[in-house]
């Protein structure tokens, strides 16, 4: 839009700001009543003979047998500017691996809306009934059947657990007329041509409150995983602009996505909102890569806490107004509207990083703290005017070149805070983390839609090297010769299924990975796991040294078995150009699940179930840019009710010292760290989010056990620990040591339980943060609940939750250790 139309836009609408869409958005946050939902969703119709922990299938033939092909030489894979994307051509011969063998040869994990089900793409008739039939995977012909195209009872029906129903549901380039809303459910990926983004276009007599409904109705928010939405454009611009509509309703929580859509809204319309979380509590981790256009609100959340990157609004009154503990915004930018950012509504920290704004009233809107709960940090912002104002006061205009902080300040040997209402703090960036002066970020995630289909290779397409996916037959040795021979030469195409494998999965330099998002998962079994002192690696991405390409996109991480020494996934590799390597929307999943003896075999103590030794390894030859990724040890069964008592022993090792991104992670349950730094450098993370392990503390095993045997050196051994002090002997949060140049904004630290119940003092634990030996470590908004002390200097407390009371429980604005 140019200027001079924004601005006779605006006008109207300046002159009363309140004329925004009435919802409560402040309903779903919790309080400090709220425990966890610790049940899932039921999978009866299960195949419980896939047991490859007794029976493992064995490949017709594998590569050593002698049988296969010698190896081809292959043409080096290089852009070719397909006109179609590969995906939608690709052969989609995925399944759900532990579906009952009733149904599941007829279920098919892929649908084509228009080619499958008939959907109208020329914008003539109404596309709404196709699409939900192909959600449903109700086809046409059988439409007269109770439940989908293979007979069985429907998707959301509550038969088929979280895990059992994976449906990708593909969107053709065009306009499709929506006269009414669909429903997503659990498992479900809407996902459209990223060449030629498909429309969702409702129509003027559009007869629901939202366009589509992501969150399963059946099952509470927080239970809402692996859902996504991507590579669409949704238009409301024909609804009345003071009808209440919603574009997507988004009540989910973590492993979901939703990702590269486009919201059309009228300008400044009283009633459109892009992008809602109304229907329940919910705890998401990242949305990235929006743009919205119009509207009243372009985000209007309300759940536990958010990260939001690369989001564009334009003509929208408010940006984003997303409720919450903790929420950030990373390469933002907001013109043409009332506020950028409604701060108001988080209690808790917002930070607002490489943002910028044009022609707003405010560009953030805060409330005055009174505690450290409403804190505020802004770095590198741009905005010609009114930056913050606190309770409709100005309190910064201009731009921030460095960084700006609302709220408790901390600095290293000190244990008192200064309350900062807008102080200027130094945060000088390694170059190595920055693409035109902002922290680099992907645009979007690979597509790999410059490559055409016969530059796509189907994992089960090399007759002489068969791969199952099939949960149970071992995989390993022709996944490997595979990728060893071709990951140069093609996108490597994963179709849902789980693939066992038994030995290393050695992902070369020039590999591009693309799975069925949340339906394709690898998962580990057999001896090479069993030893805690000498882990197997089932992925290892790259070698020490190696410098070159590997993109890893919506994949899954699993094991089979009660693996206390696996380590799921190794990264070597560093890329030559940021984003060269990476991971985006892949998710680790240890118990709580089908096809898994940890699921069935973990009802007892934590030190019967040490169920991996970690789950992710990032060397210190690595460098990577990881996206979206929750890495969980289950708390609770997401395929039915089995008591969940998994000790795992790490999360995540970062030793990396040339560059890395963590854009959007969450880190649970895991024994002795979520995140442990250990003599990484050049590190940024935005959003870290965790929990600790249910069982722990007081009353159950006291960390470092069950692992006090097998602990390496970069493991914490909690001997800062008093004896009789049982919450210090609990999971850090993250450990930093010998590390420098950490930028990490935004961490989160729940903690509900001890031994499974209720806490059995003031706090849940003792401690969050632990640094040691380090330099120039930036920590902002770091925030706790139920942690007594928020930072460990050196084993000696610099902030507690009681100094620093705000939010959920205790908000540290920023805490600037030897810098
Ligand atoms: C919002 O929801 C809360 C909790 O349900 C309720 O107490 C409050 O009255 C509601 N506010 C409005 C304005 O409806
Ligand atoms: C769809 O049809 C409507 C009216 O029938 C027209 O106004 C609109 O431009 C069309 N959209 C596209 C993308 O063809
Ligand atoms: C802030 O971002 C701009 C790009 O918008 C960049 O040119 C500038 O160098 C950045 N400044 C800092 C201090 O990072
Ligand atoms: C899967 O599809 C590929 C590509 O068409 C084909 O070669 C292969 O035989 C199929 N495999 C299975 C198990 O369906
Ligand atoms: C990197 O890690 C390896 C394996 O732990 C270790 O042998 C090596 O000394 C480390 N290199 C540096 C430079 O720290």
């Amino acid at each position: 839009m140019t200027l001079l139309v924004a601005l006779l836009v605006a006008l109207p609408f300046l002159a009363s700001a309140a004329a925004r869409a009435d919802r409560n958005v402040s309903q779903f946050v919790p309080d400090n009543d709220y425990t966890p939902q610790k049940s899932g969703i039921p999978f009866p119709l299960q195949d419980e003979s896939i047991q490859p922990w007794v029976h493992l299938g064995q490949p017709s033939k594998t590569a050593e047998s002698g049988e296969a092909a010698a190896a081809s030489s292959c043409t080096p894979l290089t852009a070719s500017s397909p006109t179609a994307w590969w995906y939608e051509d690709v052969a989609h011969n995925g399944s759900s691996s532990f579906m009952s063998s009733e149904y599941r040869s007829d279920y098919s994990v892929f649908r084509n809306v228009v080619t499958d089900y008939g959907a109208d793409n020329t914008n003539s008739t109404n596309a709404a009934t196709a699409i939900q039939n192909a959600i449903n995977g109700r086809h046409p012909s059988t439409l007269s059947l109770s439940g989908p195209s293979n007979g069985g009872p429907a998707r959301g029906s509550g038969n088929y657990g979280t895990t059992g129903q994976p449906a990708v549901v593909y969107l053709p380039a065009g306009t499709y007329l929506m006269s009414s809303s669909i429903q997503l459910y659990v498992g479900t990926l809407l996902v459209g041509d990223p060449i030629n983004p498909p429309t969702l276009v409702a129509t003027s007599d559009f007869a629901d409150d939202h366009i589509i409904y992501a969150k399963d109705p059946n099952y509470g928010g927080t239970v809402n995983f692996y859902i996504g939405i991507k590579n669409i454009i949704i238009d409301s611009t024909a609804v009345d602009p003071s009808t209440s509509l919603g574009l997507v309703d988004w009540t989910v929580s973590q492993a979901t996505q939703l990702a590269n859509v486009v919201f059309n809204m009228p300008d400044y319309s009283t009633g459109h909102v892009g992008v809602t979380a109304e229907y329940g509590y919910n705890s998401n981790v990242i949305l990235n890569d929006l743009t919205f256009n119009g509207g009243a609100y372009g985000l209007q959340l309300s759940g536990q806490q958010w990260i939001f990157k690369n989001i564009k609004t334009s003509g929208t009154t408010t940006g984003i107004s997303a409720g919450g503990f903790s929420v950030v915004c990373l390469s933002c930018s907001f013109e043409y509207g009332a506020v950028g950012i409604d701060a108001t509504v988080v209690d808790g920290v917002v930070s607002v990083i490489d943002t910028s704004g044009l022609d707003l009233e405010y560009l953030v809107s805060g409330t005055s703290s009174g505690g450290a709960g409403y804190s505020i940090v802004l770095e590198n912002v741009s905005y010609d005017g009114t930056t913050v104002a606190i309770d409709g006061s100005e309190v910064l205009s201009g731009d921030v070149t460095d960084t700006w902080v609302y709220g408790n300040v901390y600095s290293s040997g000190s244990s008192s805070a200064s309350l900062a209402t807008g102080s200027t703090e130094s945060t000088p960036r390694s170059s190595s983390l920055l693409s035109d002066g902002k922290y680099f970020i992907t645009e979007k995630p690979p597509t790999f839609q410059e490559y055409s289909v016969d530059q796509v290779l189907n994992i089960k397409s090399i007759a002489d090297l068969p791969v199952y996916g099939d949960g149970s037959t071992d995989d390993t040795a022709n996944i490997n010769s595979i990728l060893s021979q071709y990951a140069g030469c093609y996108v490597i195409y994963f179709p849902a299924g789980t693939y066992i494998v038994t030995d290393t999965i050695t992902i070369p330099s020039g590999s591009r990975i693309y799975g069925d998002a949340y339906g394709t998962a690898i998962s580990a079994i057999g001896s090479n796991y069993y030893n805690p002192d000498a882990p197997g690696t089932m992925i290892q991405i790259g070698n020490a040294g190696d410098v070159g390409v590997a993109q890893i996109v919506d994949m899954i991480f699993t094991v089979a078995d009660v693996l206390q020494g696996c380590k799921l996934v190794e990264l070597n590799i560093a890329g030559s150009s940021p984003g060269d390597v990476g991971i985006w929307n892949s998710h680790f999943r240890i118990g709580g699940a089908a096809g898994s003896l940890v699921e069935t075999n973990c009802g007892g103590t934590p030190d019967e179930c040490k169920a991996a030794w970690g789950l992710l390894h990032l060397t210190n030859t690595s460098s990577a840019y990881i996206e979206n990724m929750w890495g969980w040890t289950a708390d609770h069964d997401l395929d039915g009710g089995n008591t969940q008592t998994i000790s795992t022993g790490r999360g995540a090792l970062i030793e990396a010292t040339s560059g890395t991104w963590l854009i959007g992670t969450a880190m649970e349950h895991h024994t002795l760290y979520q995140y442990n730094y250990n003599n990484a450098e050049n590190v940024v993370s935005a959003f870290q989010q965790s929990e600790t392990p249910y069982w722990q503390g007081p009353g159950n095993d006291l960390a470092p056990a069950p692992w006090t045997d097998n602990l390496i050196a970069s493991d914490p051994t909690f001997d800062n620990c008093e004896s009789g002090d049982d919450i210090c002997y609990m999971a850090f949060f993250e450990r930093i040591s010998g590390s420098s140049n950490l930028f990490l904004y935004n961490g989160m630290v729940w903690v509900f339980f001890n031994d499974d119940g209720d806490c059995t003092g003031n706090y849940c634990q003792g401690n969050a943060v632990d640094i040691t030996d380090s330099s120039s470590i930036y920590l902002y908004g770091q925030q706790v609940d139920s942690v007594q002390n928020i930072f460990l200097e050196d084993g000696t407390a610099i902030a507690t939750e009681s100094a620093n009371s705000g939010g959920w429980g205790g908000v540290v604005a920023a805490y600037l250790y030897n810098s």
